[in-house]
């Protein structure tokens, strides 16, 4: 496994990756402390690509709270030895610099479909996530790009990004990988406290079975979760539920399709 912290080598070694040869380079853009569900999308990568490249970067744009930044889990070393277990091929390891050279005076903004939900309240996050997704497809001209599925509003505006300026990727969304107990796998879970962890999968639960958002945000409420949005949205002719919600001081996300809400509420 390659590690690239200089782009300049990085980009040696993608122009010698010949993709109009029968290669192929599936991407996954991570922001580091790496669990299963990320192994799921390099799974995903390795099935359908010749060559898997992992970038790891805490993107700064896309942090509306500094004390969000700042508390954002680390673990470089141990993210490495996952990665090599896994057997990919090479590591983009970039810093600020590097990923904005401009100082972040060029971006990305999309104005419908981000300033709502998690955009409602996350002033410039999406600008953030959408612009270094941009510059990263750009470094890395990947062939196909794997996002999780637990981000849905994220992987909708990605993909509405790479549509919208005919960028030649594939975007791959990757069903969300939960814990036993239904937790969505985020990196986010290893700030919750073993209370806050118990509580955590009634989340999913209530988010699953509640008959509808008003009663899915009293449920959530009543349980001590701080609501910040509760919602059901079409995409693709398909109904979801999508929900945010703070427990202590993680913020929680997930998304269900409404089949499954109606499938589990039948079988209760
Ligand atoms: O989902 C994430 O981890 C981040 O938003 C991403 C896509 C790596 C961009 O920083």
């Amino acid at each position: 496994m390659q590690v690239f912290k200089s782009l300049e080598q990085w980009q040696t070694w993608r122009a010698q990756l010949d993709t109009a040869d029968g290669q192929s380079l599936g991407f996954v853009a991570t922001m580091g402390a790496l669990h299963a569900g990320h192994s799921s999308l390099i799974a995903e990568s390795k099935a359908a690509n010749s060559h898997t490249v992992v970038s790891i970067f805490i993107n700064p744009t896309q942090f509306d709270q500094a004390a969000d930044l700042s508390a954002y889990p680390q673990p470089l070393e141990q993210d490495l030895e996952l990665l090599e277990e896994l057997q990919i091929d090479a590591v983009l390891l970039p810093d600020s610099e590097q990923i904005y050279p401009d100082n972040y005076r060029y971006k990305v903004t999309e104005s419908e479909l981000s300033e709502r939900f998690c955009g409602a309240s996350r002033e410039g996050h999406f600008d953030g996530v959408l612009t270094v997704v941009m510059r990263l497809f750009n470094l890395v001209q990947p062939t196909r790009a794997y996002f999780g599925e637990k981000d849905w509003q994220q992987l909708e505006l990605i993909r509405g990004m790479v549509a919208a300026f005919f960028m030649p990727v594939a975007v791959v969304g990757v069903k969300t990988l939960r814990a036993q107990d239904g937790l969505a796998l985020s990196s986010r879970n290893q700030r919750l406290s073993k209370e806050e962890r118990k509580l955590a999968p009634i989340f999913h639960q209530i988010l699953k079975t509640a008959g509808s958002t008003d009663s899915a945000r009293q449920q959530l409420d009543a349980a001590g979760f701080a609501v910040d949005y509760v919602t059901e949205a079409v995409f693709d002719h398909k109904l979801r539920r999508l929900a945010a919600a703070r427990l202590g001081t993680t913020r929680l996300i997930d998304n269900i399709s409404i089949d499954t809400a109606k499938q589990a509420m039948l079988h209760e």
